[in-house]
């Protein structure tokens, strides 16, 4: 016998309509992942396919700073740069514009000016010094002692060491009495020349300059009284005996602390080639102390201690 099926269409439509609400929900969270996908967000933003690529390297935070900022032809080359600092972008783009116009931009200097505060006058834009920061702390053009600051834990030097009057903080006198035997051992002769100067004297220093040549020449060569860090009690002047400003670059010296000095904790502070990031015209005889741990950081980084501290521990 023949039976003719019955198909009971109810169970078939029901099934279809939730295959079909599913197809739908599918479709509905593709839709939603695209619309917020990163990708999406980004040409939104501007950014055309190879920049996309470029931007999705970076850390999730630089992804959504991405988005959220819009299109600048300068971003991609800055994001680029090893020194680049979200926090600064801002004034990246400013100093671009108020400086470059429509020259080639040299985003390597931009990230170096703007990281240390030099897109500003010195003594324009001052903050106070981190002393919680201890031997590493950061004195500079922008940079300042609390109001007539004086460590409390200076000593007088030795003559075998120094000229007459000069005074140091312990820790730095020490440190510099290794760097002086080392140095002593290879038949060199380190003799500090300044060191620890007060408020005071540092004032008198920069008003001499000042009173004598011009403040523009003041302060290339001397430091204002509470942004000096001679005041710190951290900072040494090193000559060879019968060497000075104009000569001790010559010397062998000279040459033994450009490679030595961070082994004893000192980093040559003002270098060749960097005034515009230090402020000051090349001293090769100012030693900074910032302990030897640092010290090979800071030498090893090839950075100026500005740039150093704005990248690795402005935090
Ligand atoms: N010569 C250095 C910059 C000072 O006066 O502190
Ligand atoms: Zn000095």
């Amino acid at each position: 016998m023949y039976y003719k099926r019955r198909i009971k269409k109810g169970p078939i439509i029901f099934i279809a309509i939730f295959i079909l609400i599913i197809i739908l929900v599918i479709c509905g969270i593709n839709l939603y992942k695209y619309y917020t996908s990163d990708e999406y967000l980004l040409s939104k933003a501007g950014y055309n396919e190879s920049e996309i690529q470029s931007i999705l390297k970076f850390d999730e935070k630089y992804i959504t700073y991405a988005k959220e900022h819009k299109y600048e032809d300068d971003f991609i080359p800055l994001i680029k740069e090893k020194y680049f600092l979200w926090k600064n972008y801002d004034e990246y783009i400013k100093y671009i514009d108020d400086v470059y116009e429509d020259k080639k931009v040299d985003y390597s200097k931009v990230i170096s000016l703007v990281n240390v505060g030099a897109n500003y006058e010195p003594y324009t834009h001052t903050k106070k010094a981190d002393m919680d920061k201890g031997y590493a702390i950061l004195v500079n053009k922008y940079t300042s002692l609390p109001e007539k600051y004086a460590p409390d834990d200076v000593v007088e030097m030795s003559n075998w060491y120094s000229y007459p009057g000069n005074s140091i903080r312990k820790d730095v006198y020490d440190a510099f009495k290794e760097m002086f035997n080392a140095a002593k051992e290879e038949g060199l002769t380190l003799i500090v020349n300044s060191s620890y100067r007060t408020y005071e004297v540092q004032k008198e220093i920069y008003d001499d300059y000042d009173d004598n040549r011009g403040r523009e020449y003041a302060d290339k060569y001397a430091a204002r009284p509470d942004f000096s860090e001679h005041q710190t009690g951290l900072s040494i002047d090193i000559f060879s005996p019968g060497s000075n400003m104009e000569s001790f670059e010559g010397t062998d010296e000279f040459k033994w602390l450009s490679e030595n000095s961070y082994k004893y904790g000192f980093i040559l502070r003002y270098p060749k080639d960097k005034e515009d990031i230090t402020g000051y015209n090349y001293e090769a005889w100012h030693y900074r102390y910032v302990g030897k741990d640092l010290a090979k950081k800071v030498y090893d980084s090839d950075l100026t201690y500005d740039e150093y501290y704005a990248y690795y521990l402005d935090n």
